[in-house]
């Protein structure tokens, strides 16, 4: 069964007083379990939209969703919560991490909502504290930890609790190129390792290149869709040819980084 199964989606913003706008049209989208799926787009086309429909933060105005098998909209608002803290893990690109928690404390979170046994956190929090690097800075405050240290822990954080699916919104936007190097390298182990399902939305070509698919959408339309290789830099070429055929706003991307 597909982790992730999008059929004919589409949100169209109305605002009392405004003309009403549409966001996204018409999107298909199948995830496999273990994929690791890229979304790109110019400013504006969609896909902080998309996401947010996928992490059942807001509504679609049209088509469904399905998390394995499970339409989110069709739950009623406990079980929704339910939901999304259990199939979905989340990392944003602010990292979200609570400054008066440790970095062990943050991970912990979604398995104290579960009302897990301390040692049964313990646990769980150490392989994948290993598997990202971070071993050595569970103690510490995320005041006191890098940028690509807090995403790494906010990795870790979203993915204890073994989620379906794992989404991402400019994971690697407040980062230095170094950092989001480690941080997608992280994300890649994951992957790779741990057969994490991921989909992430991004400006980056870099980060992107991570990823084993990646699919463009435009004006809120599915547009194009590539597959990588044996080889990321080739494909971290190819996404930025796949972005000048997408023309619209890059201006931010930094195009000689690979
Ligand atoms: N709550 C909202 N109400 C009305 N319009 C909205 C709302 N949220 C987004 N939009 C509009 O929908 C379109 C898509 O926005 P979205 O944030 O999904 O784009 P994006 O692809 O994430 O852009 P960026 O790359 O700049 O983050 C934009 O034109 C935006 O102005
Ligand atoms: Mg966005």
């Amino acid at each position: 069964m597909n982790v992730l199964e999008v059929n004919e989606l589409g949100k169209i913003y109305s605002t009392k007083g405004e003309v009403s706008y549409t966001a996204l049209e018409g999107i298909n989208l199948s995830v496999q379990t273990g994929e690791f799926v890229g979304i790109m787009g110019p400013s504006g086309s969609g896909k902080t939209t998309l996401l947010n429909l996928l992490a059942t933060i807001d509504k679609p105005t049209s088509g469904s969703i399905k998390v394995r098998g499970i339409d989110p909209m069709r739950l009623n608002d406990n079980k929704l919560a339910l939901f999304r803290r259990r199939e979905l893990g989340f990392v944003f690109q602010d990292f979200n991490l609570l400054d008066t928690l440790s970095i062990k404390e943050n991970i912990a979170l979604p398995l104290v909502l579960e009302g897990k046994s301390p040692s049964a956190i313990e646990a769980a929090i150490a392989p994948i504290a290993s598997l990202l690097g971070i071993t050595a800075i569970l103690e510490k405050r995320p005041y006191g930890v890098s940028g690509g240290q807090k995403q790494r822990a906010a990795i870790a954080r979203a993915m204890v609790h073994e989620p379906a699916l794992l989404l991402a919104d400019e994971l690697t936007g407040n980062l230095d190129s170094k950092s989001a190097k480690d941080v997608m390298g992280s994300l890649q182990d994951l992957n790779e390792r741990l057969g994490a399902t991921v989909l992430m939305v991004t400006h980056d070509p870099f980060s992107a290149s991570y990823c084993k698919r990646i699919i463009f959408i435009k004006d809120g339309r599915f547009f194009s869709e590539i597959r990588r290789g044996d080889n990321r830099q080739a494909f971290f070429q190819q996404i930025l040819d796949s972005l000048s055929v997408l023309g619209g706003n890059f201006d931010d991307v930094p195009f000689s980084r690979a």
